[in-house]
């Protein structure tokens, strides 16, 4: 038994998709997300940026003792996991390995679509993953850098033409490839799932890199290998570099449940 929380960050509202996956899965948990709004996005800064935004964030959480942390964010994960993991002694997640092990699982035609943010597909980290398990898979893979302020701005939605414009435009060479299966490497993603459903059609399984490393967590914690918090229903705290209303309002609606209360503004630099 451990009543501490899990940390998670990303970017911004992003990693709200692996914190959802997180309620449903372990709803016993306490939770602290911080979404570093005020400097979002990140995808499409260089490594450096993103390391010293990565390791601000991680300082930041590690500050009220948590038991794990899950940076929710390919970005970050790609440019600087490593650097964050060897700084502290708990676990720490990253969003990469666990969605590529399920698209490697998944896939029936060998053709494996990847999409993410520019720093996220310039690093190769998830061809390297999914080479490592399965060499002989085709992989293909296309930056989507305008879907994470999409995502921000609450255009979402499956008939919202200017994002389904973008995500034809997008997603073409994906469709000519006939992959049956696409990673979602970007935690902002899943939220623009019914549009990227609907271009790439039904036949195409989509991953969601947050959902799949929530197992990961869930699983862990079924089988001790993090501690559980068996006491009572979890809560969630969130903390925000930006303006704490238009936050709350696409979190309430996305999370299905209002959330701003909970919400709190603050600094890292
Ligand atoms: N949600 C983030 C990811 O998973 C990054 C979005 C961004 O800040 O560009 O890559």
């Amino acid at each position: 038994m451990d009543s501490r929380a899990i940390g998670v960050f990303d970017s911004g509202l992003g990693g709200l998709t692996t914190v959802k996956k997180l309620i449903e899965y372990l709803p016993g948990e306490d939770i602290i997300y911080l979404g570093d709004t005020g400097r979002v996005p990140y995808g499409s800064r260089s490594k450096e940026t993103i390391v010293k935004y990565a390791q601000q964030d991680a300082a930041f959480l590690a500050a009220f003792d948590i038991k794990a942390m899950v940076i929710a964010c390919n970005t970050v994960c790609s440019a600087a996991y490593e650097t964050v993991a060897a700084a502290y002694a708990m676990p720490i997640y990253e969003v990469v390995s666990a969605p590529a092990k399920t698209a490697v699982e998944t896939t029936r035609s060998g053709r494996v679509g990847i999409i993410g943010t520019v720093a996220t597909i310039r690093s190769g980290t998830y061809e390297s993953e999914i080479k490592k398990i399965a060499p002989e898979l085709k992989t293909y893979s296309v930056p989507c850098p305008l879907f994470v302020p999409l995502a921000e701005n609450g255009r979402t939605d499956g008939s919202d033409i200017a994002a389904l414009t973008i995500a034809e435009d997008y997603l073409k060479t994906l469709k000519d490839a006939q992959v049956d299966t696409l990673i979602m490497g970007c935690t902002h993603y899943p939220l623009l799932r019914d549009v990227i459903a609907k271009v790439m059609g039904p036949t195409v399984t989509l991953i969601d890199s947050g959902a799949e490393t929530a197992k990961s967590v869930a699983k862990d914690i079924r089988t001790n290998k993090l501690p559980q918090n068996d006491g009572n229903a979890g809560s969630i705290r969130y903390f925000v570099t930006d303006s704490i209303e238009g936050f709350s309002a696409l979190a309430s609606e996305f999370l299905e449940s209002k959330v701003s209360g909970q919400v709190k503004q603050v600094a890292l630099e």
